[in-house]
C-alpha cells in the first residue's frame, strides 16, 4: 500500500496539495485535522472545556464517523479547540488506530494520502513519501485572511496572525507528537509558490524521488 504523509503548520497549503495529489493518483484522502476538530467541537457543544483531559479522552473514544460531517468544523473556534485536545496524550492514542487503519487499508484499495501534524513522525513513519509543507507565518496569515474574506466573514490581519501563532506554538511545543519534519521528509516551502506550482513540485518528487 502506498502511503503519502503530508505534515506542516496551519494554512501552509497541505490540504489543497493533499487533495490534488490524491485525485491525481487515484488514492483516498484523510484530513486528520478534521478528526481533532470534531473532538474539540463535540466538547464545546456540550459546554465542556476542550482542555479537560478526562472528558477529551472520552470524547475521542466516542467519536463517530458522522461527527466529521458537522458543519462548524472549519472555523477558528474549532481550530483552537482542536489544538487543545490534540495536546492530550490520551486523545491522540484514542485516534491513532482509525488513522492507521485508513492509511493501510484505504477504501479504494490503491493508496492513501493523509495530512496533519504527525503523520510522518507518528501515525505512518513507514510512509513511502513524506512531505513537510510550510510557509512563513505572514504568508500563511495572509492566505487565511483571504479565505475568511472569500467566505464573507472578514477578519483583522493582526488577530488572524496572533491566533495562528498561538496554535502553531501549541502544536510545536506539546510533549506528545509535536509538529516537526519527519526523518527523511522533503521540506516544501510554499511562501513563494502558488497551489499549482506546489502541486507540480510535489508530484515530481513523488514520481522521481527527488
Ligand atoms: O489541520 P488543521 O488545521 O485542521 O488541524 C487542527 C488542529 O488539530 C491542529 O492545530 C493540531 O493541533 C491538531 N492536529 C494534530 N495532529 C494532526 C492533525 C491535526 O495535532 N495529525
Amino acid at each position: 500500500m502506498t502511503i503519502i504523509a503530508i505534515d506542516g503548520p496551519a494554512a501552509a497549503g497541505k490540504g489543497t496539495l493533499a487533495r490534488r495529489l490524491a485525485a491525481e493518483l487515484g488514492f483516498d484522502y484523510l484530513d486528520t485535522g478534521l478528526i481533532y476538530r470534531a473532538v474539540g467541537m463535540n466538547l464545546r457543544r456540550a459546554g465542556t472545556d476542550p482542555a479537560d483531559e478526562a472528558a477529551a479522552e472520552a470524547a475521542a473514544r466516542a467519536l463517530a464517523p458522522v461527527d466529521l460531517a458537522a458543519t462548524d468544523l472549519r472555523g477558528d473556534d474549532a481550530a483552537q479547540a482542536a489544538s487543545k485536545v490534540a495536546a492530550i496524550p490520551g486523545v491522540r492514542a484514542a485516534l491513532l488506530d482509525f488513522q492507521r487503519r485508513f492509511a493501510h487499508t484505504p477504501p479504494g484499495g490503491k493508496g492513501a494520502v493523509l495530512d496533519g501534524r504527525d503523520i510522518g513522525t507518528v501515525v505512518c513513519p513507514d510512509a513511502e513519501v513524506k512531505l513537510f509543507v510550510t510557509a512563513s507565518l505572514e504568508k500563511r496569515a495572509e492566505r487565511r485572511l483571504k479565505e475568511l474574506q472569500a467566505a464573507g466573514r472578514g477578519g483583522i490581519q493582526s488577530a488572524v496572525l496572533a491566533d495562528m501563532k498561538e496554535r502553531d506554538d501549541r502544536d510545536r511545543n506539546r510533549s506528545v507528537a509535536p509538529l516537526k519534519p519527519a526523518d527523511g521528509a522533503i521540506v516544501l516551502d510554499t511562501s513563494d509558490l502558488d497551489a499549482d506550482q506546489a502541486f507540480v513540485l510535489a508530484l515530481s518528487y513523488i514520481r522521481t524521488g527527488a
